[in-house]
């Protein structure tokens, strides 16, 4: 076993970090739901790397789950996370209960964080109150790890923005890191719901990567048209017969939405989302307007 630190409250994990920053040091953290794997370890390991000391937070957080996700369902093992942590040169698991996140319950719906406009397309359209849920507990978990360099994955490149908004919009005292997407041989995003694939939704999941990337081929020739991007890629998911497709699309990395007039070298994301049996993914890829 390891003798990594798991502590669950804000005050344990102070007792942890403030000797770190009254001796100058910097603090990195890693915001997760645990079921870690190796991309949670790529963000581990960009964390160790510039940081004197690093944080992992494990949360399976209730409040971005809608009634009839996965919230009971979803994986958790706490112990197998602390272990691959210790291994990556982590200093610190902070496991908090629910109630410790969430002392008196859920907060109304009206009292939790705005995720901003960024929160309103894609998956904001088929999980509405998602990323209300990311961003209040992002914004706890902020205030519990303090000053810090957080990590997080480009797969869930919504997501990412809207911590980006977050951060922004309450002035926080956190530099916001973005780190690419860890892939299977094949090209499948590594995330902790492949364990929900059956063998052959497994084998048919890369179309996503493979869609994504003769998207983002199109988009660099001159001449491109949006429209015919989106339905290529929406084609290629859609011949395989274990997937039911949501979007497709090709966006402004910023705002998440089609892009206005895009010239030639303007930065672009192409985002799919699709169902495979009990298991919801999504992916992504920038490209480069031709
Ligand atoms: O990406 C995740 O694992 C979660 O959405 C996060 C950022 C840890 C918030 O619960």
């Amino acid at each position: 076993m390891t003798s990594l630190p798991v502590v669950a409250t804000p005050a344990d994990l102070a007792a942890h970090l403030d000797p770190v920053r009254d001796a100058g040091g910097t603090v990195g953290f890693v915001p997760t739901m645990g079921a870690l794997h190796d991309g949670h370890a790529s963000l581990v390991d960009a964390s160790v790397a510039g940081s004197d000391a690093t944080v992992v937070s494990v949360f399976v957080n209730p409040l971005q789950f809608a009634a009839g996700e996965d919230l009971d369902a979803y994986p958790r093992d706490l112990d197998a996370d602390t272990v691959r942590c210790a291994a990556h040169g982590a200093t610190v698991v902070f496991a908090p209960t629910v109630d410790v996140m969430y002392p008196g319950g859920s907060p109304p719906s009206d009292e939790v964080v705005d995720p901003g406009p960024v929160a309103l397309p894609l998956e904001g359209r088929e999980r509405p109150t998602h990323f209300a849920g990311v961003a209040e507990v992002v914004a706890r978990l902020f205030a519990a790890v303090g000053p810090c360099r957080a990590f997080f994955g480009e797969k869930d490149f919504q997501q990412l923005q809207v911590v980006r908004h977050l951060v922004a919009a309450r002035d926080l005292p956190v530099d916001v890191v973005g780190c690419p997407t860890v892939r299977e041989v094949d090209g499948l995003a590594r995330s902790s719901r492949n364990v929900y694939l059956t063998a052959a939704e497994r084998a048919a999941a890369p179309v996503l990567h493979r869609a994504l990337l003769a998207g983002a081929a199109a988009v660099a020739e001159p001449g491109w048209d949006r429209t015919a991007v989106e339905g290529a890629m929406a084609a290629t998911i859609a011949a395989e017969p274990t997937g039911a497709l949501d979007y497709a699309v090709v966006v402004d990395p910023v705002t998440l939405r089609p892009p206005g007039s895009p010239v030639p070298g303007d930065e672009l994301r192409l985002l799919v989302a699709c169902r495979f049996g009990r298991a919801r993914l999504i992916d992504n890829v920038g490209a480069i307007a031709g």
